[in-house]
């Protein structure tokens, strides 16, 4: 897979990807990350990438030419699947869709900033508009990285246990049931006796009921089919 992602704070998006299983992931191959300066594509002698917003109302709008110049480039050059804008007024983010994306070839992310982008070209070539959640950052950066963790782990051999994504919440839309590791009894703090027990059977009922409990207590709204 490769993942392009459009921004005016590049440095914001350096550090998320830099480690860890997501940065193994581009070791391996699995994935190509690209962090573009919106910036480079402008036109204006001093690079500005925004402007005031027409109707008299405060902030800042990113303009159509820099984005758009950045878009037309960089599908020239390959076909995307998605071209995906973030912003708190798009789709709330769901593992269903973060593993429909992952079945993807090529993803271009823009990240909004200020106000957002001018609205022309949400209507003419955003594809698909992510939420990360009910409030607001400072930019889709964040969001961006977050989307693109969710996606990158999900590919064939970015996680060495294979069996481990499947195994995360919500991908049968409950909650993880607890894990312990060694040792057994910390100064009296017990580790469930079951899951010393060696019968792999009971161990998996207990490990579902553990994650019906937890999502019930939790998150019920989960249990309610299409939530
Ligand atoms: Cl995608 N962008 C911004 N700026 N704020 C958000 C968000 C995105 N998702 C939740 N809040």
């Amino acid at each position: 897979m490769r993942i392009d992602i459009l921004t005016v704070v590049p440095s914001l998006l350096t550090s998320p990807f830099a480690d860890s299983i997501i940065q193994r992931a581009q070791d391996k191959g699995v994935v190509a990350i690209h962090i573009h300066d919106i910036r480079n594509w402008s036109t204006d002698k001093h690079k500005k990438v925004d402007d005031e917003p027409f109707g008299g109302i405060a902030g800042m709008v990113m303009t159509i030419q820099p984005i758009l110049d950045a878009v037309n480039e960089l599908k020239s050059q390959r076909d995307y699947d998605e071209v995906i804008y973030l912003t708190p007024d798009g789709e709330s983010l769901k593992q269903a869709r973060v593993n429909q994306l992952s079945m993807s070839g090529n993803l271009l992310m823009i990240c909004g900033h200020y106000k957002g982008i001018d609205q022309r070209l949400r209507d003419h070539i955003v594809t698909l508009e992510i939420s990360i959640g009910d409030y607001v950052l400072s930019g889709g950066e964040l969001a961006a990285a977050v989307l693109t963790d969710a996606i990158v782990r999900l590919l064939p051999g970015a996680i060495g246990d294979e069996q481990s994504a499947l195994t995360d919440s919500f991908q049968d839309n409950l909650l993880a049931p607890p894990v312990y590791t060694r040792p057994a009894n910390y100064n009296g703090w017990e580790v469930p006796e079951i899951l010393r027990s060696g019968d792999h059977a009971a161990i998996q009922t207990w490990m579902e009921q553990q994650a019906y409990e937890r999502t019930k207590s939790r998150r019920p709204d989960l249990l309610e089919k299409d939530s």
